[in-house]
């Protein structure tokens, strides 16, 4: 019998995790359970860093990016000595089951946990758009019109010096944040992890480009696959054409959640408690064509490699 589940977020803030924990703190009082929110991720759980949630405590967040519990990046919990010191600290307070909401750091924190019998929920929460077994994770939406904006920032003053403008996006090894916001902001050219970088290729047709007559370009580039200053230098020199570098950084991570990171945040926030009411641990939870559905934890994290949408490559390369 569930009675007790605590509440945590962690790795990078993502627009939509305060909805999720709302969604997880409502719901659960709907069906008598007591809900704990955890400070700052895996550290805080290990430290101790617990407050009691309630209906009260969880309004005016839809709307706030962020997550309201905070968060860190915890590598100490790969040691299973400070993963026993963390299910301690549960067990005293009574937690029957944690809820995670993050990426697949948080996930590999949750199977470890589950592995040694503590029984754990994971809800994929980052921008990255990462994590396997889902099509969206939360936060992604949000991030994604960000990044346009700025994309159509940077076009008009593109547009207006007739330059080629570079904008660096996050997404660490996933082109799914670039390759969406390029589309959607029409960028000219596109660099995702997931094809073969080729600086040569691009700087080649960047020129064929201006020889037809273009007269500015976008250049949407995922982060980690070059140093975008000196890209932009080698391209100026190559092509003659003025060139700048922009880094999108942290602003892709803030922000109000957009409507759909909030209701997928509710949903899944909500499905989380029904799992956990059927004693179904050691899931993590997905939307596949629209559909709230459920995996093992273990086999998202070995098995399941999320792959870029292929068509929407395609589409790209059709439309310049
Ligand atoms: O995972 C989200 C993310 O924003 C990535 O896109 C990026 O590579 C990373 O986090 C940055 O991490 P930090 O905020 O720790 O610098």
């Amino acid at each position: 019998m569930i009675k007790k589940i605590a509440v945590l977020t962690s790795g990078g803030d993502a627009p939509g995790m305060n909805a999720a924990i709302r969604s997880i703190v409502r719901t659960s009082y709907n069906n008598k359970i007591q809900v704990i929110g955890i400070l700052n991720g895996y550290r805080g759980l290990c430290k101790n860093k617990m407050i009691n949630l309630n209906n009260n405590k969880v309004s005016n967040i839809i709307n706030r990016g962020g997550t309201f519990l905070g968060t860190a990046r915890y590598m100490n919990f790969f040691e299973k000595k400070i993963r026993k010191i963390a299910i301690k600290n549960m067990q005293d307070k009574g937690i029957d089951a944690l809820i995670v909401i993050g990426g697949n750091g948080t996930y590999a924190g949750a199977n470890a946990l589950h592995k040694m019998n503590f029984p754990c929920i994971g809800i994929p929460g980052t921008i990255d758009n990462d994590v396997f077994g889902t099509d969206y994770t939360i936060g992604y939406s949000t991030a994604l019109e960000t990044i346009v904006k700025s994309i159509d920032q940077l076009r008009d003053t593109s547009f207006s010096h007739q330059r080629i403008s570079i904008v660096e996006i996050m997404g660490r090894k996933c082109g799914d944040l670039t390759l969406s916001a390029a589309i959607a902001g029409g960028c000219e050219f596109i660099v995702i992890p997931e094809i073969k970088y080729d600086e040569k290729k691009l700087i080649q047709n960047i020129k064929k480009s201006i020889k037809k007559g273009k007269k500015h370009a976008v250049v949407a580039i995922t982060e980690h696959i070059c140093n975008v200053k000196k890209l932009a230098k080698k391209i100026e020199f190559y092509t003659k054409k003025e060139t700048r570098a922009t880094i999108l950084g942290h602003i892709q991570r803030g922000g109000s959640p957009v409507a759909f990171d909030r209701i997928l945040a509710s949903k899944m926030g909500f499905f989380s408690i029904e799992l956990l009411l059927k004693k179904k641990f050691g899931k993590c939870i997905g939307i596949k064509n629209d559909k709230i559905i459920y995996h093992d934890i273990e086999k998202a994290l070995n098995f399941m490699k999320k792959k870029i949408n292929k068509k929407l490559i395609i589409i790209s390369k059709n439309l310049y």
